[in-house]
């Protein structure tokens, strides 16, 4: 066996350049270490990857900002789809744990390779290519939304924690632009926010937009990075880290502009709290107070915090948003709590250990807000995707999803302040009606709709009157057999969405589920439905629920039934989204 062993180690050494293109030269310097370089014409190599491979790590000699060592699966027997990597300024590929009996070397090419394109979503942004969770540095300038996400750029599961880039001027489409943060020696780009800053309070120049994110290493930190090209091309500040902790967790700051002290406010996770800090000109921050410990969910560790002010009543509240792992509630969510901010301290009017969710449904999560909106509206993103089973998501090349973008909204129920999520106002704008009835009265089942071409991501909309039945629902299906079903019931006063049978379900234990939200006491139920290829999205006058489905192909028919009785089904519209 050792003898064997050696064999294969001299073999591997003595034959120093095995595989060869004209363009691509890979060599081997003993079993699991070699080099790859290309010609100087290639601007970018496809890496074959096979998602169960263990990690390689790959160093690009020569690229200045990308030092970090990536961890990438390269493929042992398999490719399951190919991730580019750009040769622009890099010498050669270090690359380390790796086999050279591996099929990898044989597999790498020049040739671009398409995105896949299974259950992608028509208005659900996903990234072109690798691993997304948390949406970070959202900021809205001249008419452009930008949307940065955790994103990997060489494999599809959570790793190389990035910044990845995109841009929207109706918040329905996405251009997929270059990262703009990668990885460095303070650790991989974790989650935070980006503002715009107008009178340049931090002297990188008037209006540089200034990205605030978790640099993750040994410890996680604070630092900051500017852009003077209106969010394009990033520079990262050179006196990084701008704030450090003793606390092992440590992240996720979202930053805003207060105006009655004019200064900067960070809120960030710090354990199983939030802190809030100040600054004057964004880069030297003062603690303010730390709140949190004695209420809400405990379950997880605190994550991705937002802190703003809405309309409430004849005056205002300020909110809280705090994401975390809630086991008993479905995984991941987002909890909220409304209160009081003076400009150091966040205090809840309620110290309550079950606190509100924002969200309802299993896929929502790390959400927060856009910043520079003009009107003032909180508008959000979360994450549509749940870390019980992020990773084994049923697509290839890419993976996650984010929300549709919400719009917030305090409403007044049962003499309280809840927050509410509707659609953003920008993504109902865009629509084209299929169908519309005025009143339909159902006892048992009627058949509402049946949707022959495909043309991608719908919506509905309808109030459900109950006249004197015990459950109502509407059920989405295909002819596969596969449905999602929305249910009132006025027994329970709740409203449940099941995808025990909504397609794909297998690919983890945890994801078939039924999501369950309180119904307001209304005789009328106001219901809007985004149905888009793989999400079912549901708003109500108080909840939303956000969820994943896979089905097989589209839902494209709708029925709506009853239980003990009749409803009335008033102003039914479906429009194209
Ligand atoms: C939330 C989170 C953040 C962190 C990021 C890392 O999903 O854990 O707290 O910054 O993901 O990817």
């Amino acid at each position: 066996m050792k003898f064997g062993l050696n064999i294969t180690l001299l073999l591997a050494v003595e034959l120093l350049a095995i595989s060869c293109t004209s363009e691509i030269s890979v060599k081997h310097a003993n079993n699991l270490s070699s080099v790859v370089s290309v010609s100087e014409s290639v601007e970018c190599l496809w890496l074959p990857i096979e998602e169960s491979a263990p990690e390689a790590q790959v160093t690009a000699v020569g690229a200045n900002d990308r030092i970090a060592p990536l961890s990438v699966r390269l493929s042992q027997t398999k490719v399951d789809y190919y991730m580019p990597i750009s040769m622009q300024g890099v010498e050669r590929l270090r690359v380390e744990n790796c086999s050279y009996e591996n099929i990898c070397w044989q597999q790498l090419t020049t040739t671009p390779q398409a995105p896949d394109s299974s259950y992608r979503q028509d208005v659900h942004f996903s990234p072109e290519r690798g691993w997304t969770n948390d949406p970070n540095g959202m900021f809205y300038k001249n008419g452009e939304w930008h949307l940065c996400y955790q994103h990997n750029p060489y494999g599809s599961k959570w790793g190389n924690l990035s910044w990845g880039h995109a841009v929207s001027r109706d918040l329905v489409h996405w251009e997929h632009l270059p990262d703009i943060l990668y990885p460095d020696e303070l650790g991989a780009i974790f989650s935070g926010s980006a503002v715009v800053d107008e009178h340049n309070t931090a002297g990188f120049g008037e209006g540089a937009v200034v990205a605030i994110y978790t640099s993750a290493g040994a410890h996680q930190t604070q630092s900051i990075a500017y852009s003077l090209d209106g969010g394009m091309t990033f520079t990262k500040y050179e006196h990084n880290p701008v704030l450090t902790s003793h606390r092992a967790d440590f992240r996720d700051p979202k930053v805003f502009w207060y105006a009655p002290r004019e200064c900067w406010v960070m809120v960030l996770a710090a354990g199983n709290a939030m802190e809030i800090y100040s600054s004057a000109n964004l880069t030297d921050w003062t603690f303010e107070s730390r709140c949190g410990e004695d209420y809400g969910y405990h379950t997880g560790v605190w994550e991705c915090p937002d802190l703003f002010e809405l309309p409430y009543e004849d005056g205002t509240k300020w909110v809280l948003l705090c994401s975390l792992s809630i086991p008993e509630r479905g995984g991941s969510s987002v909890q909220y709590f409304v209160g009081e901010f003076d400009g150091h301290r966040f205090t809840p009017d309620k110290k309550q250990p079950e606190a509100d969710l924002l969200n309802y449904g299993r896929d929502y999560y790390a959400t927060v807000s856009w910043s520079g909106v003009e009107d003032g509206r909180k508008v959000v993103v979360g994450w549509q995707n749940n870390w019980d089973y992020a990773n084994d998501l049923p697509t290839k090349g890419y993976r996650g999803y984010m929300s549709i973008p919400h719009q917030l909204k305090l409403v007044n129920y049962s003499g309280e302040p809840k927050l509410v999520a509707e659609p953003a106002q920008e993504v109902m704008a865009h629509r084209r009606t299929l169908i519309s009835k005025e009143v339909i009265e159902i006892k048992d089942k009627y058949n509402a709709w049946r949707h022959n071409s495909d043309e991608g991501a719908y919506v509905i909309e309808c109030n459900i009157e109950n006249l004197s039945a015990q459950v109502v629902g509407l059920k989405l299906f295909n002819d596969s057999g596969e449905w999602v079903d929305v249910c009132f019931d006025f027994i329970d006063g709740l409203l449940r969405v099941d995808r025990t049978n909504s397609g794909e379900l297998d690919f983890n234990p945890r994801f078939a589920s039924i999501s369950v939200a309180p119904l307001s006491e209304a005789t009328r139920q106001s219901i809007t439905i985004v149905v888009d290829r793989s999400s079912v999205e549901c708003f109500t006058d108080i909840a939303a629920l956000s969820n994943l489905v896979f089905p097989n192909e589209f839902y494209s028919r709708l029925s709506f039934y009853t239980i003990g009785g009749s409803a009335a089904i008033n102003n039914l519209t479906i429009k194209k989204l």
